[in-house]
């Protein structure tokens, strides 16, 4: 397939595009990896519809992009270590990612991005937000930028594993049980340069983002909360409604995404593949 077959859709004036044409199912040709690569780049996030994955052809297209991650916290598909299943079921309350995030902060050197595959999903409810992390930057005050420019902060998995038993009843995907496992913890900078296009992002997310570093929790709190206020402003946002089939390629470098949960008694199924990335500079 020539990379003029692809047709871009722009989604928001922040970010998100879908991209028509291409069956993932395929061996794609270099060429359309690195239209595919560029798209992510310029919007962010990318959308494909209609496509007809197995788990080896969704490990293909993924591993076109870098080396796979395997979950520290959540459990995996049977068979499929590198594939995260991402289920809510009937009886289930609680989804994954109900909070802005960025995946993994937690890590020293945290995902480039995921690629989400829809399986099954409610008739109604269930989308996915995503939030422009360089825009939320870019239309910071000036004096606000430059006391951020500089300033690190530390990552932690500890809401996680704090709520271990509680998120594990009433939901399907589990996380992994394991009280002897330490916390897991990074310290990366406040604002990140993306190690692609040289664009400056805020690097801060609710349930990772412990506190500034050289200041207790308390203290980071007030400015935390006010940064991500900033980010999730709809004006830096898309929201992206599934169908089955559906994938969402999202660059973790320099967005959030925030999972909703307003599907109550429906189930939604869908297969998260993680693609490692660099130390966040
Ligand atoms: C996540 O990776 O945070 C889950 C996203 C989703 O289920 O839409």
């Amino acid at each position: 397939m020539s990379s003029s077959t692809i047709e871009v859709r722009p989604l928001t004036g922040a970010l998100g595009a879908e991209l028509l044409g291409p069956d993932l199912a395929k061996d794609l040709s270099p060429e359309l990896i690195q239209e595919i690569r560029n798209n992510l780049l310029q919007y962010g996030v990318i959308f494909f519809r209609d496509q007809d994955l197995t788990p080896e052809q969704h490990l293909n297209f993924s591993k076109m992009f870098g080396p796979l991650v395997i979950n520290p916290v959540y459990g995996s598909v049977d068979g499929y270590p590198e594939i995260m299943p991402v289920i809510k079921d009937v009886k289930d309350t609680y989804n994954i990612g109900d909070t802005w995030h960025s995946d993994m902060t937690y890590m020293p050197e945290p995902p480039l991005g995921s690629i989400l595959y829809a399986k099954e999903v409610p008739k109604v409810g269930g989308d996915t937000l995503w939030t422009n992390m360089q825009m939320a930057y870019e239309f910071l005050p000036e004096p606000l930028k430059n006391s951020l420019n500089g300033l690190n902060a530390i990552h932690s998995d500890a809401f996680l594993t704090a709520r271990t038993e509680e998120r594990n009843a009433g939901r399907s995907t589990k996380l992994v049980v394991d009280p002897n496992r330490p916390e897991l913890r990074a310290l990366h900078p406040v604002v990140r340069t993306h190690d692609e296009t040289g664009k400056k992002a805020l690097y801060v997310n609710y349930p990772f983002t412990y506190s500034f570093e050289g200041m207790s929790r308390e203290e980071s709190l007030p400015l935390l909360n006010q940064l991500y206020a900033h980010s999730s402003k709809p004006e830096f946002s898309c929201r992206f409604r599934w169908q089955k089939g559906s994938i969402a390629f999202w660059d973790n470098r320099c967005t959030m995404h925030y999972a909703c949960n307003d599907y109550q008694g429906h189930r939604r199924v869908m297969n998260r593949i993680t693609i490692a990335g660099p130390k966040p500079q």
